[in-house]
């Protein structure tokens, strides 16, 4: 097939899928939402609706977790194995793979990403990812302990168990929208949790593919639930809902804030991965060729719509000039179209409300005295489309350098000492991530050992793996999902002390 015709035949598939498919999945049926609302997917490239899906709020939200509880306390799921787990995992994720084209065109298409990206990083990444949790499945164990209880004549045995925390509600951003879902019910499936999903309400689509390819897996009823709607009314019923043991939130530092809280008032087990603002920290003695092409990527990926954006890019003094105008370069001769045209090489932002605001950080940017070095302004009249933008000259205090912007923005600023460095990228109240890109081993191993952040990459960024523990220190969130840390969050732990 040439590529024109490969792409026609995704459309199709996807458009097939779109016109039969907007409703909620609550206990393994597809239903209408109680209110029989529904809201428009938006195609940003186009501002043009794509389809309606089923609009839920309080009342689908109390039906879709009262499945799950009654799945989790007693269900063919509860007395499943680890290995019948593992299994359906793996199947799920052998359809992910048969399916994978579709789902990638899907995403693409709602979310504006560049349709590559959308099947090497997003599809991929959820195949993997799930791969990586079915082997977990078999893998969970609790310790034997000695202890030092002294009472006469009597001896102890004890140990834990690690036992699956329960129902758990999982609310999703729009940004990686199908991987950021697999990122929660990997881990909650392999533990043997049982799940009700929130969707962005930008991003729906994905998301109902893989519920009608989990009911295919052979998931019984109950055990994933999916509820599209908005998250002022689904979102907040979820996390108030008293049948949910816990909550699984990606998505911005105010709503983190937000449901932390509530789920403290309820004790809910809780976790959240939340915004950022990275810095590319580049050294003097790296070579430019590396440098240039991997700070432009570290914000410019996705749009620059992505948690661990290269925000805040520090050069040394040295290289200033030229690595900033490496980047301005590489700014301007991007080429920006819809996600799913593939000679694209950037999308639009998923939204109106994104577009207006990254907008708005470039307008205040520029107010607060920022030089425009690249971009600045929307491209076209049609579409959340925005040039990637290059500042200088922003200082430490100006909003476009301390809040997210969640935009292809980057601020660039020279640094003189390598020993102010770290203070300097500290200097900020997330802790998600951070690049170094030097060539000298002994400073990037000490820069990151300073450095206040759940990730450190050196001479790389935005590189995820499903073994490596991701979250946030500080205004980033709390917990870890990925690796071992994922399932920790997913079950309790349990001591039994037995008196032998
Ligand atoms: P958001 O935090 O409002 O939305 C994320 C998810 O939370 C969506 O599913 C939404 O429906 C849900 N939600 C919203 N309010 C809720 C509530 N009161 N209770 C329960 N669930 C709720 O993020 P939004 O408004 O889409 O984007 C705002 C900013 O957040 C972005 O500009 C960006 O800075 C940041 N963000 C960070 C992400 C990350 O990956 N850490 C992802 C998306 C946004
Ligand atoms: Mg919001």
């Amino acid at each position: 097939m040439d590529q024109k015709t490969n792409i026609a035949a995704l459309n199709e598939a996807a458009r097939r899928f779109i016109s039969k498919r907007g409703k909620l999945l609550i206990d393994g049926r597809w239903e209408d939402a109680a209110s029989g609302k529904t809201f428009d997917v938006i195609d940003p490239a186009t501002e043009e609706v794509i389809c309606k899906v089923a609009e839920g709020g309080k009342e689908d939200i109390d039906r879709a977790t009262r499945a799950a509880r009654k799945a989790f306390d007693d269900s063919a799921w509860s007395r499943m194995t680890p290995a019948g787990r593992e299994r359906l995992l793996l199947k799920l994720a052998d359809l992910v793979e048969a399916n994978a084209d579709e789902l990638a065109q899907l995403e693409s298409l709602n979310n504006g990403k560049l349709v590559m990206y959308a099947r090497m990083v997003d599809v991929q990444g959820t195949i993997d990812f799930l791969r990586y949790m079915a082997g977990w499945a078999t893998k969970i164990s609790g310790q034997t302990l000695d202890v030092s209880i002294g009472i006469p004549n009597t001896e102890f045995q004890a140990f834990t168990l690690r036992q699956p925390v329960g129902v758990c509600g999982q609310i999703v951003p729009w940004n990686f929208p199908l991987a950021i879902a697999a990122w929660k019910l990997g881990p909650a499936l392999a533990t043997g949790c049982t799940c009700i999903l929130k969707p962005a309400e930008q991003t729906p689509l994905t998301a109902l593919r893989l519920g009608e390819l989990i009911l295919e897996a052979g998931f019984p009823p109950g055990v994933v639930n999916i509820v599209t709607g908005f998250g002022e009314t689904a979102g907040a019923a979820l996390v108030d809902h008293p049948m949910v043991d816990k909550i699984s939130f990606t998505g911005s530092t105010e709503v983190g804030k937000l449901i932390g809280r509530a789920c403290m008032t309820s004790m809910k087990r809780v976790s959240l991965e939340l915004g950022g603002k990275s810095p590319v920290i580049v050294a003097d003695d790296v070579d430019p060729a590396m440098a240039i092409p991997g700070a432009a990527n570290a914000i410019f990926f996705n749009q620059g719509e992505v948690c661990t954006a290269g925000s805040r890019l520090y050069i040394a003094d040295k290289l200033f000039d030229k690595v900033v105008s490496g980047i301005a370069d590489i700014a301007k001769g991007t080429k920006l179209g819809a996600g799913t045209d593939p000679s694209s090489q950037m999308g639009p932002l998923v939204s109106k409300e994104q577009f207006d605001r990254v907008l708005g950080y470039i307008d205040r940017g520029r107010k607060e005295g920022g030089e425009v070095v690249a971009g600045g302004q929307r491209h076209g009249n049609k579409g959340y489309f925005v040039q990637p933008t290059v500042f200088t000259k922003v200082g430490p205090s100006a909003t476009i350098m301390r809040e997210e912007i969640f935009g292809p923005v980057v601020v660039a600023s020279p640094f003189k000492s390598v020993d102010d460095i770290a203070a300097i990228a500290n200097d900020t109240s997330y802790g998600l991530a951070a690049s170094i890109w030097s060539s000298n081993l002994g400073f990037a191993h000490r820069l990151a050992k300073r450095i206040k952040a759940g990730t450190v990459w050196v001479n790389c960024h935005n590189l995820i793996d499903p073994n490596l523990p991701f979250g946030g220190f500080k205004q980033s969130g709390i917990g870890r999902e990925n690796g071992p840390a994922a399932i920790h969050t997913y079950t309790e732990e349990k001591t039994v002390l037995m008196s032998i």
